[in-house]
């Protein structure tokens, strides 16, 4: 009998894959979508203190091996993601708030909120690099230890940071040690990879419109990027430190992957913005054929164990 299951902060996943914070995750109805799939765990939009309405249209768009986009965080507001945690949880799943902001008291204040709800994780989201004007937080390493020395002074709940790529070993290890000196229980690697531009050569023009058509890429493009960010965190942080693996996940392969670099969970995004809840089965049972064919029962069997050439 093979087990897909994981365990986050002492918080039990029936199965590794869930959603990503990001695609059909804003509304309650959509969350519902998620909690009642075969999904591990329920990941929120990333919230803000105020509710926004996001970038222009077109912001998002399917793209030859993957996506673009530029929403600019649309989402309800912290108010009505605290409100709907109830009607959540009752589905048994594991739930996870997703938190954005600008400053460290915008999400010292979203977290303080969330902390009498019965939310189970914080995802602190320090990635985001599609709000106008605003650089992606987890490049400024100084304002990065800035807003995880807030969370960890308020937290009551388990928390991570949603990180962006990293290219350079050198940023790797300076992020590495910060994260070894916080009280984070998790990273989430990777977000998009930021600024990316996509051209229609027909019609000579851009595909989306914020930014003069520069978005954060997703999917198939980002795997190998997402795999070394996965990887080369594992080698650096402290083994409590759990990494959750996102970017670029279709199938079973590439879950098995994921774990084999050292993940412990996994997330979907654009995979699942294209072929919805339907995804979280398939890509488990794909996942479950791999195991079985290589006699593996638990992700424990080969969690990090990627081997390399000598
Ligand atoms: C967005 O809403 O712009 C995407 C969210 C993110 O990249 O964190």
């Amino acid at each position: 009998m093979v087990d897909i299951s994981a365990n986050l902060s002492g918080i039990h996943f029936d199965s590794c894959i869930m959603n990503a914070s990001g695609p059909l995750d804003t509304t309650l109805d959509e969350l519902v979508d998620i909690a009642i799939s075969a999904a591990g765990g329920v990941v929120m939009k990333s919230c803000t203190i105020e509710a926004r309405e996001g970038n222009p249209s077109p912001r998002y768009m399917d793209i030859e091996w993957g996506s673009i986009n530029s929403m600019g965080l649309p989402n309800l507001g912290y108010k009505y993601y605290n409100e709907i945690v109830p009607k959540l949880k009752s589905y048994g799943k594991p739930l996870i708030a997703s938190i954005a902001g600008v400053a460290s008291e915008e999400y010292k204040k979203i977290v303080e909120a969330f902390n009498s709800s019965n939310v189970d994780i914080l995802e602190i989201n320090l990635s985001c690099p599609n709000v106008v004007g605003k650089p992606q937080i987890g490049y400024d390493f100084e304002m990065s230890e800035e807003i995880m020395n807030v969370v960890g002074d308020v937290s009551e709940k388990p928390w991570g940071v949603k990180l962006p790529p990293y290219f350079d070993f050198i940023h790797f290890e300076e992020m590495a040690t910060i994260l070894n000196n916080t009280k984070i229980s998790f990273i989430v690697s990777i977000n998009s990879i930021g600024n990316a531009l996509f051209i229609d050569w027909n019609s000579e023009k851009v595909v989306i419109k914020p930014k003069g058509g520069f978005g954060g890429l997703g999917g198939k493009y980002i795997k190998p990027t997402a795999l070394a960010n996965v990887r080369k965190f594992h080698e650096l942080l402290n083994k409590k430190i759990k990494i959750v693996g996102v970017g670029g996940i279709y199938t079973g392969i590439d879950a098995f992957e994921f774990i084999l670099s050292g993940a412990t969970l996994l997330q979907l995004g654009t995979s699942f913005s294209q072929e919805g809840p339907p995804i979280f089965e398939r890509i488990s049972k794909e996942l479950c054929q791999i195991m079985g064919k290589k006699g593996y029962t638990t992700l424990d069997d080969f969690r990090g164990k990627l081997k390399v050439i000598e």
